[in-house]
């Protein structure tokens, strides 16, 4: 099997703030300008093309990623810097608190738009 998804757009209040936030906090390349987009590509050659909403309503989207433990502590630790709400649960009723789902630690925040975003270190339903 070939297909790899390639990039997804991330509609933003304000993309420059969603793009430097979601760089920023991940310790990632700094967003490049692509057209109307701001591009943030992640380690599986995935393109996270942070958009303008102009207007539109943006419909709250939850986006997950695999990071190694050591990455798991410099963006919880920059999550925690910042005084960012954080939850063990996509539910967000279990607010400062970390999960250890499948063996490894799991958190949840939201980015400047309102979307879920989820770090894990071990990928869901592994032993
Ligand atoms: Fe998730």
């Amino acid at each position: 099997m070939a297909i790899k998804l390639n990039h997804t757009i991330v509609h933003s209040k304000d993309k420059k703030a969603a793009a430097n936030f979601f760089a920023g906090l991940f310790g990632l390349p700094k967003p490049k300008p692509f057209y109307g987009f701001l591009d943030v590509e992640v380690a599986n050659e995935v393109t996270l093309a942070f958009l303008d909403a102009d207007g539109m309503q943006i419909q709250m989207q939850h986006y997950a990623f695999l990071v190694s433990e050591e990455e798991f502590d410099q963006i919880f630790g920059r999550i925690q810097q910042r005084k960012l709400k954080y939850w063990a649960d996509p539910g967000q009723r279990q607010e400062g608190e970390i999960n250890r789902h499948f063996g490894g630690r799991g958190v949840y925040f939201e980015d400047p738009s309102g979307h879920l975003l989820e770090i894990i270190t071990k990928p869901y339903g592994s032993e």
